[in-house]
């Protein structure tokens, strides 16, 4: 098992360029494997889970290589192009792989069966097949049919009005994606808008995708087209950095590159809420996407209240807002955010009892946290609970803390973020 050790930080200093984000990434292999044509992804994010991903539709005969530069090329095999895998799928730790395949295996014309790691294999997965059988798809697992493994019978499909309980891009995108093979139109509505990365890359693949205020339409009928996608810097990996520079006295960090699509730039407004100084450099588009350079210092920071319709523009951000507010003066008060109990753990028990250990006040709710602000963190030993997102930020809270911090199960990080542990060494030098 990998360990890391990190101690307190003077200051973090000078610029980052963090790597491409995951959730346009895993999109772009699935929509360049069903266009008609090439697609060239730049800026692609060469992480565990993303692999996951591209080793699946190369399973499915879609020829994916790589130059020397990390640029991928896809062979789109069009929308009736994939072949039956010859093995299961494995998708790693990787919820938005297997959630999304669910709802693109469904329309095809073969069998396919989806597994992944212990974790995801615990994770609930009737939220996506429930309102696929509405749409005739043929799915079967474990647990009542709640766990993967998961196996696809793909059957004719038709269009779904469907009202989501949760706010959840992996349902969303699902049955968009089944949506693309079904007989009429598919409707998802959200309690509040998630992550709307499908039906900006659906668009600009040429698909007709129609939003309206509380949620989306998808109209099938239209080839998708093969399209060049640069992949903006991941928003939820700069949030360590945001975090660390703030906390962190004497910290000035421009983080170069960053996507700041308005539903996953969350932990912009809420570390702002608190006191933090961020601003936005130069904000520009690239492939139908809003980016940025992200310009923070450190400053004091107070507790907030969150809750509403932020919670899921910043709903991976939590572990790292917690250790922000653990940091703040006065308390910070997190509801809403009941989905972060079926994320790679549960969040909300395992950033209480690790950030717990270092002697920050940290009382669970159902749905959130309640955080006190202003203890003292000392050192210690914690775990991550094998997610990426909870290692990343107890390294961040070590920064701050009195002495040093050993994080066991440290290799997780590859899931999301490669080259973290390298990016936090020089940014401290
Ligand atoms: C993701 C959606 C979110 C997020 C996950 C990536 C995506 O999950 O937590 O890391 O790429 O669609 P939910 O849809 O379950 O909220």
């Amino acid at each position: 098992m990998e360990t890391r050790t990190v101690s307190t930080a003077a200051g973090l200093h000078g610029e980052i360029i963090v790597p491409g984000d995951k959730s346009i990434s895993h999109r772009s292999i699935m929509l360049g494997s069903l266009a008609d044509g090439t697609t060239v992804v730049r800026g692609f994010l060469h992480g565990e889970d993303n692999h996951a991903t591209l080793n699946a539709f190369r399973s499915m005969g879609v020829d994916i290589s790589e130059a020397a530069d990390g640029v991928l090329s896809i062979g789109g095999r069009g929308l009736h192009g994939l072949q039956e895998p010859g093995d299961v799928i494995d998708c790693g730790n990787s919820g938005t792989t297997i959630r999304l395949m669910t709802g693109l295996l469904a329309g095809q014309r073969f069998f396919s069966v989806l597994t992944g790691d212990r974790y995801l294999r615990r994770r609930p997965m009737q939220r996506v097949l429930n309102p696929l059988a509405t749409m005739g798809a043929r799915i079967w697992g474990r647990g009542g049919g709640d766990l993967a493994p998961l196996a696809i019978q793909g059957s004719p499909l038709h269009g779904t009005s469907y009202d989501s309980p949760i706010a959840s891009a992996q349902v969303k995108s699902a049955l968009l994606l089944g949506g693309l093979y079904a007989e009429g139109e598919t409707t998802v509505r959200e309690p509040h808008l998630s992550r709307d990365h499908s039906e900006r890359m659906l668009r600009y693949f040429g698909a007709d995708v129609r939003p309206f205020p509380g949620g989306v339409t998808l109209v099938p009928g239209r080839s998708l087209e093969g399209r060049e996608v640069v992949v903006p810097g991941d928003i939820s990996s700069a949030a360590f950095f945001l975090v660390a520079a703030l906390i962190t006295p004497g910290s000035e960090l421009l983080i170069r590159n960053v996507g700041v699509n308005p539903t996953r730039s969350g932990i912009i407004d809420i570390l702002r809420a608190m006191g933090g100084s961020i601003e936005l450099v130069e904000p520009r588009e690239l492939s139908g996407e809003p980016v940025a350079d992200l310009l923070v210092r450190s400053s004091p920071l107070q507790g907030i209240e969150i809750g509403g319709e932020v919670v899921p523009r910043a709903i991976d951000e939590f572990p790292v807002v917690s250790v922000a507010a653990a940091c703040a003066e006065g308390t910070t008060t997190i509801r809403d955010a009941r989905e972060l109990r079926v994320k790679e753990t549960d969040r909300i028990a395992a950033i209480s009892t690790e950030l717990g250990k270092l002697g920050a006040r940290i009382a669970p709710r159902e749905d959130g946290m309640e955080i006190e602000g202003g203890a003292f963190l000392r050192g210690g030993r914690v775990s991550s609970h094998g997610d990426h997102r909870i290692a990343m930020s107890m390294a961040v809270a070590s920064l701050v803390a009195g002495g040093e911090v050993t994080i066991d199960d440290t290799a997780c990080t590859a899931t999301s973020f490669p080259n973290f542990w390298e990016l936090l060494a020089n940014a401290r030098k």
